[in-house]
């Protein structure tokens, strides 16, 4: 936590070869969540997501579907990559495409300097390849096929046959940087998180680590050898660069110091290539390795990873559609503990959504703004002696303040909603027991009722501050109802409970409505 330390947050990019689901915005919900939770503490916030477009998975979807894959990626892109960023309501700083000049470019440019470097060798590679994990397979990652692929090998993610290759390829002497590898994990333990993700990229390291094969010549949809050009390079290599040419890696030095090193938020199933194939490509240009690589779990169905191959995916705006992407954002990082993996299901969103959504925060702002208003005609009370009881809701929105705060930092975003959550159950625990309707009954207790609802609101006001980046449709609402000065994500959010407050509240709409069921 450092005024103006800069703070660079990224999200794998996306293959285009379908649609996104659920899972796909989660991974964009997460990141953008602790990117506006540092911007709101001050900090010089970066946030890149994009899209992954090079490679045979593509390139074959596109072919299936009549069109090349350039024009198959724009139109993803359009029609269904770009808009999921308004559909959960992100505020990314960039939009990198594989296919920018600016990227591919400077792939080329880093992987001629590898070359000079001496880090890259021709050789020959015969191995299985999955070409939805775009990776080659060792044995051991293997299963055998069941029902169409019965008798056949197919890759354990995606339960579909791979492809046995043979290729003259170009490699990178990955193998060389395994002991500054394991150095680094050793001197920054927080380098891969969390712990479990840590341990097994650890002993996949320890057992020996091979080089990687680093171009492509059967197909030439993707970035060119640039010493070759009946080579393009692996689309991994090409894909990882994405986070060092998106902030002018290559062109613009000012602009590159001022952004790397990042944090990479990724799904567990791409950790490998986060936590020990991108920093060894960086020690090898003589770049600083990231600041963390932070693996998230998955989102299940059935016991499985959702995915559109499996055809389990759900469509994001199946449920903002009716629950409004507020509650997405919500549901998701509070119902999963940050780093594991999480069922979805449909009751426990409407549960949750009717419990603490709009019994728990919505009907608490609008109880507390209709009271201001119907007492005291708008104006906003002072609390004239604030007594233990009321002193105590002070002290919790401190301890939400720090806690919340704290817990971002380690990435532990669900702790971060808990520990915020205390204040929502603090604040209507308090209006339950201090009665302010029974308090405006007696005019003898007029400054006592000016105390309970000055101390609410504030309450209230200290919650929308911390509550924005998880609900930033609902706190600017919130917001302007409490008729502070300045809108809600310019105030800092590690300090929260000192928020400066309004003059005269306005009126508040339920922030989150009732779901009618079969809506
Ligand atoms: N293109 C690569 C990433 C390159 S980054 C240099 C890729 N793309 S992906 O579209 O397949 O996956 C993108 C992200 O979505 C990954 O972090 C992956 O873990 C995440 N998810 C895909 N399905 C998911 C779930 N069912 N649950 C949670 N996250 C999931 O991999």
């Amino acid at each position: 936590m450092a005024d103006g330390s800069s703070f660079y947050i990224t999200t794998p990019i996306f293959y285009v070869n379908d649609v996104p689901h659920i899972g796909h915005a989660y991974t964009e919900v997460a990141a953008d969540v602790l990117a506006r939770w540092h911007r709101q503490a001050g900090e010089r916030t970066w946030s890149l997501t994009g899209t992954d477009e090079h490679g045979q998975k593509i390139l074959r979807t596109a072919t299936a579907n009549g069109v090349t894959p350039k024009e198959w990626a724009d139109k993803l892109v359009a029609e269904a990559w770009k808009p999921l960023l308004e559909t959960v309501d992100i505020a990314n700083d960039d939009f990198i495409r594989t296919t920018d000049e600016r990227h591919e470019r400077n792939v080329q440019r880093f992987l001629q300097k590898l070359y000079d470097d001496g880090h890259i060798y021709t050789g020959e590679y015969e191995g299985y390849y999955c070409v939805g994990c775009e990776e080659y397979k060792q044995q051991s990652e293997l299963v055998d096929g069941t029902g169409e692929y019965a008798g056949q090998l197919v890759c354990a993610i995606h339960s579909k046959p791979v492809e046995l290759l043979h290729e003259k390829n170009y490699f990178f002497r990955m193998s060389a940087f395994a002991d500054r590898l394991l150095a680094l994990y050793e001197e920054q333990p927080g380098f891969v998180q969390p712990e479990s993700a840590r341990n097994e990229v650890v002993s996949f390291v320890r057992s020996g680590l091979s080089d990687l094969s680093i171009s492509r010549s059967t197909f030439d949809w993707g970035v060119k050898v640039p010493w070759d050009e009946s080579h393009v390079v692996y689309v991994w290599f090409d894909a990882l660069l994405n986070y060092v040419t998106a902030v002018g890696y290559g062109e613009d030095d000012e602009e590159f110091a001022r952004r790397w090193p990042a944090h990479h938020l990724v799904g567990k199933d791409i950790l490998r290539f986060h936590a020990v194939i991108w920093p060894a490509m960086l020690m090898a240009a003589g770049l600083e390795v990231p600041r963390g690589v932070f693996g998230h779990g998955w989102l299940l169905v059935g016991g499985e990873k959702m995915s559109k191959s499996k055809l389990t995916g759900i469509a994001p705006e199946q449920i903002t559609s009716t629950f409004g992407s507020d509650a997405f954002r919500y549901y998701f990082l509070r119902a999963i503990s940050f780093g594991q993996d999480g069922s979805f299901s449909w009751e426990d969103l409407s549960a949750r959504y009717q419990a603490e959504l709009a019994n728990g925060f919505g009907n608490l702002a609008s109880r507390v703004i209709a009271m201001v208003n119907r007492y005291f005609e708008g104006a906003v009370p002072a609390a004239v002696a604030p007594t233990d009881v009321d002193l105590a809701i002070a002290e919790v929105e401190r301890r939400a303040t720090d806690a919340s705060w704290e817990a971002i930092d380690r990435f532990a975003i669900h702790e971060a909603i808990a520990a915020v959550w205390e204040l929502v159950d603090a604040l209507n625990g308090y209006i339950t027991e201090q009665e302010p309707w029974a308090l405006a009954k007696d005019p003898a207790n007029r400054e006592r009722l000016e105390t309970v609802l000055a101390t609410a609101y504030h309450g209230v006001g200290t919650l929308a501050v911390l509550l924005s980046p998880v609900l930033p449709k609902a706190t600017a609402k919130l917001w302007t109802a409490l008729g502070a000065p300045g809108s809600v994500q310019e105030q800092r959010i590690d300090r929260a409970h000192e928020w400066t407050v309004g003059e005269r509240v306005g009126t508040l709409e339920a922030l989150f409505p009732r779901i009618e069921a079969g809506e």
